[in-house]
């Protein structure tokens, strides 16, 4: 099953939206792999990023990302990735869904809330950065079994 990486940036932490986007990833469908509370280190950061190296935002980015904590999450589901990329809206919030999370709480470029894996292989690529091979949980979902 295709696996996403996403994180609530330092501004989505500090707005308590963690809840709203935790909410809003389970009521879609996905299902939660593994999750973090962290605060990036550079070296985290940068690793990240590091497509971005060079480009104006750069500096800024890394700095804004390390300002803070941020939840870091590893969604699994059919299409996980473009499933949390419509989920988080256009990176820039004024462009965004006004329905998607991006759109419904973002004003500002920079601080866009929620980070979502452009691809496969991006998203490989990062959770390799944050998660071990042992932190990705594997379990089945049976919701019968829970409610009467
Ligand atoms: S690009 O050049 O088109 O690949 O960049 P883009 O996909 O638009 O953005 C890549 C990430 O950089 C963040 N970004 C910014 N941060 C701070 N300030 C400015 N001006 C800025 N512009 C872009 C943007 O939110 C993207 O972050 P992620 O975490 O990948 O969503």
């Amino acid at each position: 099953m295709e696996k996403t990486y996403v994180m609530i940036k330092p501004d989505g932490v500090q707005r308590n939206l963690t809840g709203e986007i935790i909410n809003r990833f389970e009521k879609k469908g996905l299902k939660l792999t593994a999750m973090k509370f962290l605060r990036l280190s550079p070296e985290q950061a940068e690793a990240h990023y590091q497509e971005h190296v060079g480009k104006k935002f750069y500096d800024g980015l890394i700095s804004f990302i390390t300002s803070g904590p941020v939840v870091a999450m590893v969604w699994e589901g059919e299409n996980a990735v473009s499933a949390a990329r419509k989920l988080m809206g256009s990176t820039n919030p004024a462009e965004a869904d006004p329905a998607s999370i991006r759109g419904m709480y973002g004003l500002d470029l920079g601080r866009n809330i929620i980070h979502g894996a452009d691809s496969v292989e991006s998203a490989r690529r990062e959770i390799a950065i944050y998660f071990q091979t042992g932190e990705l949980i594997s379990y089945e979902k049976n919701i019968d079994q829970w409610i009467y």
